[in-house]
């Protein structure tokens, strides 16, 4: 168990990769806090725990948009379990709009909801950590964050913001032993891809898996045991990294130049 006697919080866990995120960290050890929006999938997720043999986990309803939310979400932890070694920004929501038809309202949600809430988490967290001698954290981005993509402005300009957040605040807290890292995920078969394409719908999760050189979209625990493993001490030397986990979308353009 890699992390035993570690207190891990995950927002967006109630749902897709935040769960998952979630319940590996508690199978190595870890107490976990999950945070969520959504506080029914936030108590679904913390139950999956509990019911395992030594699992320990709390679920909190926070809106990660708002500051003093955020913060409740740190003191819990503190609360619960005395320390804060771990933080995955996780929460996210996405937008598949052209710039004529986004309103004001729905730019401000995901740029709050993406890259506010990721600054917020930091912000509460890296106190914490400090005083616990050091700590990790993990943003998750998307691969948005590293190439342009149709209709998907807004998400992308969010997630590239994570990016560099994410490299800024990795050179104000290494020398605290605190290392923030970021994962840049493709597609990833949670809700979330449902709001884009109908998940039940074979064909459909075929053609978005096309677009990956390796032919498919990822489970969420394929992006979890990147988490895990960011947060372990096998990444000791590991802070202001943007790991690419994506199946191979920004590896260059999927088909052939040639015609033969
Ligand atoms: N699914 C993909 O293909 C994909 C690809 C790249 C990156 N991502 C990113 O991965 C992360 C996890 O997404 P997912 O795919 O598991 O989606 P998901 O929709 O299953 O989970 C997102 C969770 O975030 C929560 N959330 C939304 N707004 C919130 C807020 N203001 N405060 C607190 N919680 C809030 C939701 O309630 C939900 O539980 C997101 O940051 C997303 O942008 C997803």
């Amino acid at each position: 168990m890699k992390f035993t006697g570690q207190v891990a919080i995950v927002t967006g866990g109630g749902s897709g990769q935040g769960r998952a995120t979630a319940l590996l960290f508690a199978q190595e050890g870890a107490k976990v806090i999950v945070g969520d929006l959504n506080d029914k999938g936030a108590a679904e997720t913390a139950h999956l725990i509990n019911r395992q043999e030594g699992g320990q986990a709390t679920a909190v309803k926070v809106n990660v948009t708002k500051a003093d939310e955020v913060q409740g979400l740190i003191d819990t932890a503190l609360a619960h379990y005395g320390r804060v070694d771990i933080l995955i920004n996780n929460a996210g929501a996405t937008l598949f709009k052209g710039i004529e038809e986004t309103s004001e309202a729905e730019w401000d949600r995901i740029l709050d909801t993406n890259l506010k809430g990721v600054f917020l988490g930091c912000k509460s967290a890296i106190p914490a950590m400090r005083r616990s001698g050091g700590g990790s954290i993990v943003n998750i981005a998307s691969v948005a964050g590293l190439i342009g993509m149709p209709q998907h402005f807004a998400y992308c300009a969010a997630k590239a913001g994570v990016i560099h957040l994410t490299k800024s605040l990795a050179l104000d807290h290494g020398n605290e032993n605190i290392r923030i890292n970021c994962i840049c995920p493709g597609g990833v078969l949670t809700p979330m891809l449902g709001e884009v394409i109908d998940v039940h719908n074979p064909a459909q999760i075929e053609r978005v898996g096309k677009q990956h050189a390796l032919g498919r979209i990822a489970d969420p625990e394929e992006i979890a045991r990147v988490s895990l493993f960011l947060c372990s001490p096998d990444a000791s030397f590991m802070t202001g990294a943007a790991v690419t986990v994506d199946g191979g979308i920004a590896a260059g353009r999927m088909g052939h130049i040639h015609s033969r």
